[in-house]
Parts: C-alpha cells; structure tokens; sequence
C-alpha cells in the first residue's frame, strides 16, 4: 500500500495545541438534523474561522463535515499574505481523518491546487480508495479501527513541525478528542437561530451518551457583534 504506517500511540509524545472552532444555534445545534451544511453563521463570523484559521499552522477536519460542507479549507489572500509575514507557509496544512478511508479524490479539496493534504486513515480502507487517494495527499494508515487522534497528532508535530491547530469540526471528531483529552481551546460563535429537534448535531454530536467526563472551561474572550456573540474558552485541567 502507498501509505504511510503510523507511530503506536502514546500520550507522552508532544502534540500541538489544539484549538476548535465551532457555530453554535442558540439551542446548541451545530447543523440540521439532515446535516446540512454549516451555513446559518453571519458573514462576519465566516471571516474570523478564516482569521482563526490562518492563525494555524493546521486545519482538522472529519471526514464528513469535509463532504457536507464541501469544503478545500483554504485562506483568502490577504490572510496568505499576513502568514508569508510572519514566515509562514502561505496555507495552514490541511488534514482529514477518515476510519474508512472513503473520501472522493475528485473533491475539490483533493483537486483545487492546494499544497497536498495529509490524511489519517485506518485498516479498514479498501486497495481501491488508497489507490485513488495516492499522489493526492500523505496518507497515514493507522493498524486499528479507529484513527488514533493521540498518535495523528504527535505525527504532525514531528514529521510536519504542527505547532497549533484548529479542528473545525465536527460534532464526532470533537467528541472523540475530548475523550481523549486532547482539545486546549474552544471557539464558539453563538448565533440568532433556534433549530429544536434531538437529531441535530450538537457541538459533541448528536446527543446521546455522556461524555466518560465533564470538560472544564474558562471563559477568555466574548465578543457581542450583532445578533451573534463570539465566545472563547480554555479548558482547564487539574
Ligand atoms: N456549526 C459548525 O461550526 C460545524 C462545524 C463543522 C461541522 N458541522 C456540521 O457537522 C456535521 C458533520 O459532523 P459529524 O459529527 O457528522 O462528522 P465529523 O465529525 O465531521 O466526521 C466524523 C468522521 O470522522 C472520521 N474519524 C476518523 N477518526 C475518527 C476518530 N478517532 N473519532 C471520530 N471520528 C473519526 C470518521 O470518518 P469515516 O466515516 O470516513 O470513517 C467519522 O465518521 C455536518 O452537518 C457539518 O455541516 C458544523
């Protein structure tokens, strides 16, 4: 397989900091109940994830809030700029984790010209979809069923120097790294809308099982700008 093999996991290697950034519906949904895309946050907040974006040396996203949103994951040109200032890659490296491996090489995430993308994936991808995957991106195979977060982020601090990154969702990629303790920092932009319902995603997924713990958070920054409020937390640890 052209893949990478990953290192075994381990909690003392050193991993970046890592921030998240989510839109969240008064009523604490992160989409619909149909998933659609995460599109009901006002221009102003589009700009600071791309503010906060840029302000990462990489990007996490799962596998499908990468197909719901159809997203490349890139940066305007003035936030390009700004980083190439500060001695920066132009653009924050871009990273999907998928279990399955199933991602569509002909995306435009895979196909706009952006530097290549590293993806975290696991045994249970097929020869087909390493094969359509490969020149398109670094491909790490992970010998498990599950990508270990743990180890993916060690490997971006060794092998690509990933000081900070922000995962931008979603629900079940957070979820899976608050499990593991793995998130510093929370964004959340609080936004005017009110969805109802138990099938929409909250910021953990779609609700359902406690987490193994409650996360404790300080409030750093919140920023009232129109109908929205954009909030900041850090998460404290014992
Ligand atoms: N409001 C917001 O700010 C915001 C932000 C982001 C996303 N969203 C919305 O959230 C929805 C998508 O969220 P989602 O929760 O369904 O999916 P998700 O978190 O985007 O992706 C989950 C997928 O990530 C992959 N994965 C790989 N390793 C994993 C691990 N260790 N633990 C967990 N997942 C792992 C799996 O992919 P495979 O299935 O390929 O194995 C899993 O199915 C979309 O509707 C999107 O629009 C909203």
């Amino acid at each position: 397989m052209p893949a990478k093999s990953s290192q075994s996991a381990t909690a003392v290697l050193p991993r970046p900091f890592v921030t998240a950034n989510f839109a969240i519906t008064a009523d604490g949904r992160i989409s619909t109940r149909n998933l659609t895309p995460a599109t009901f946050s006002s221009p102003r907040d589009k700009r600071r994830l791309l503010e906060i974006r840029s302000g990462c040396d990489a990007i996490l996203v799962g596998a499908r809030t990468l197909s719901a949103d159809s997203m490349k994951l890139g940066i305007p040109a003035d936030l390009r700029a700004a980083r190439e200032k500060r001695r920066k890659a132009a653009w924050p490296l871009r990273v999907i984790v998928s279990n399955t491996g199933r991602l569509d090489a002909r995306a435009p995430f895979f196909t706009s010209g952006l530097p290549m993308p590293v993806v975290f994936t696991t045994r249970k991808i097929t020869t087909r979809n390493c094969t359509a995957l490969t020149g398109l991106c670094d491909l790490y195979l992970h010998l498990a069923e599950k990508v270990n977060l743990s180890a993916a982020l060690a490997t971006l601090r060794e092998d690509y120097g990933i000081k900070r990154l922000v995962c931008e969702g979603g629900g079940t990629l957070l979820r899976a790294l608050l499990v593991a303790d793995l998130v510093d920092e929370l964004h959340v932009t609080l936004c005017p809308r009110i969805f109802g319902g138990t099938k929409a995603p909250t910021l953990t997924g779609i609700a359902g099982e406690f987490l193994p713990r409650s996360t404790q958070l300080r409030l750093t920054e919140m920023l009232p700008v129109g109908d929205e409020c954009f909030t900041r937390w850090r998460v404290v640890r014992a």
